[in-house]
């Protein structure tokens, strides 16, 4: 068992350049299937959710050509599946769902088994339905999988209203819709820059979308898709994530590969906390010098303080001075991992959708476990910032997620190593 094991209290300082951000890869890799021509994607992340993605195009019979570390080239006009059915690869990521928006896109039909992901509480999938069902598709599930059929009338365009800005649904809907004949209104759609990003991704290869980021986005079907080159966004919740770190641990790092407005969903918030922000154009410098102070936050789809920066922020207010509270709006069980924060001493209470966190004035190293992939980044913070030694378990989530994670953190002068443990006994239970 690998864990990541670190021994906290040093102040972080340097320069770390930003990875690109996964929730836009994922989405734009699945809109590949959409091109009849090879399209060149750069600046792709190194994280176990793109290996997966890579991995169902491959079995759908793209043909996947990695140029160099990051750049790939995928020519997906020659499939020769329409399903992804195994279970335990569709379930490796979220994303995976993105296929049925894609191939439904392209061949009128799909079949892919239900995506897994973190475990953030009810992640229900009924806007993506009801949005192919408004293109024309029939759905229904078989065997764990879900089935969207329109080879008989065909898909077209339609007018849609989500109950909810949802960042899967927007982005399900959009791949349908890109090749759907006729005009396509997707109204109260998630505004995250991945939409954009994927918007633009798809306008590049040829289709007409409008109003990515807006209230109203609208699709004209394009009849078909070409490849093109495309390079992803810079990924604001890692840049966040390593705000808080320094928000945490204290020192002044320079953040490069970021797009500052997107930051500010949340920057603002660690400045209301007393973090230093420099906007230098391409790059955020990040300081913090005194003490931290407390503030409350609601979590709220962009440019709303985002649900993923959540845990990150609850660590830094662990050790601000005063008592904070924390409304999570977006996921019904992402307070799961405050039982691990407690055993590093911070004094946090959940009480339904809301945490109550008094400031303390230090946390103590202790073996936690990460149950999810933010949860397991707010706990490396935790233990950058605790005295003393802590192991970090269940790093997979975190892997999935963050690029080169120790390395970029090692950079900054952290303490803290990937060290293999030998796996642990069964435990006799007598009873
Ligand atoms: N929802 C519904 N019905 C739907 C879709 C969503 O009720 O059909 C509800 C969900 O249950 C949830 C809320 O709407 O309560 C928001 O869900 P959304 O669809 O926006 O989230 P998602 O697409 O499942 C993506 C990211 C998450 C990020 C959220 C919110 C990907 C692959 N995942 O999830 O990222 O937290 O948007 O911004 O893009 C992460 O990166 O760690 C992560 C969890």
């Amino acid at each position: 068992m690998t864990k990541y094991v670190i021994r906290g209290g040093k102040p972080l300082h340097g320069q770390v350049a930003v990875s690109s951000a996964k929730n836009a890869a994922v989405a734009i890799l699945a809109g590949t299937v959409l091109a009849e021509g090879p399209c060149v994607i750069e600046n792709l992340p190194k994280i176990s959710d793109i290996t997966v993605q890579l991995e169902i195009l491959r079995r759908l019979g793209a043909k996947i050509e990695m140029l160099d570390d990051t750049t790939v080239r995928i020519d997906c006009t020659k499939l020769r599946s329409t399903k992804v059915l195994d279970d335990d690869l569709a379930r490796a990521n979220r994303a995976s769902y993105y296929f049925i928006g894609a191939l439904l896109g392209r061949y009128h039909t799909a079949q892919v088994c239900m995506p897994g992901g973190c475990n953030l509480g009810v992640r229900a999938i009924d806007q993506h339905l009801k949005g192919f069902e408004a293109l024309g598709a029939a759905v229904s599930t078989k065997a764990g999988c879900v089935v969207t059929d329109a080879r008989t009338g065909g898909l077209h365009g339609a007018h849609i209203y989500l109950d909810m800005p949802s960042v899967g649904a927007t982005i399900n809907i959009m791949l349908a819709a890109a090749r759907a004949p006729g005009q396509t209104l997707i109204e109260n759609p998630a505004k995250e820059p991945y939409i954009v990003d994927l918007a633009n991704f798809l306008n590049t290869c040829g289709a007409d979308i409008r109003g990515a980021g807006t209230d109203v986005i609208k699709i004209r079907g394009a009849r078909t898709l070409h490849g093109c080159t495309y390079s992803v966004i810079p990924d604001m919740i890692e840049a966040g994530t390593f705000m808080a770190a320094v928000a945490a641990c204290g020192g002044e790092i320079t953040l490069t590969n970021v797009i500052p407005k997107h930051l500010d969903c949340f920057a603002t918030k660690f400045m209301e906390m007393g973090v230093e922000m420099e906007d230098l154009g391409d790059a955020v410098l990040v300081r913090r010098i005194r003490p931290l102070t407390r503030t409350n936050i609601k979590t709220m789809p962009y440019p709303g303080f985002q649900t993923d920066m959540q845990p990150p922020a609850v660590v830094t207010l662990c050790l601000a001075a005063g008592t904070s509270i924390v409304n999570e709006t977006i996921f019904n069980s992402r307070f799961r991992y405050l039982d691990e924060l407690k055993r590093m001493g911070a004094r946090v209470q959940a009480d339904g959708q809301l945490a109550i966190i008094e400031g303390v004035s230090g946390l103590t190293g202790a073996p936690v476990q990460a149950c999810d992939l933010r949860a397991g980044a707010a706990l490396v913070i935790a233990g950058l910032a605790a005295s003393g030694e802590t192991e970090v378990s269940g790093i997979a989530h975190i892997e999935r997620g963050y690029e080169n994670f120790v390395e970029k953190l090692q950079s900054l002068g952290a303490d803290i190593r990937r060290v293999e443990f030998p796996e642990p006994e069964e435990l006799e239970v007598n009873a």
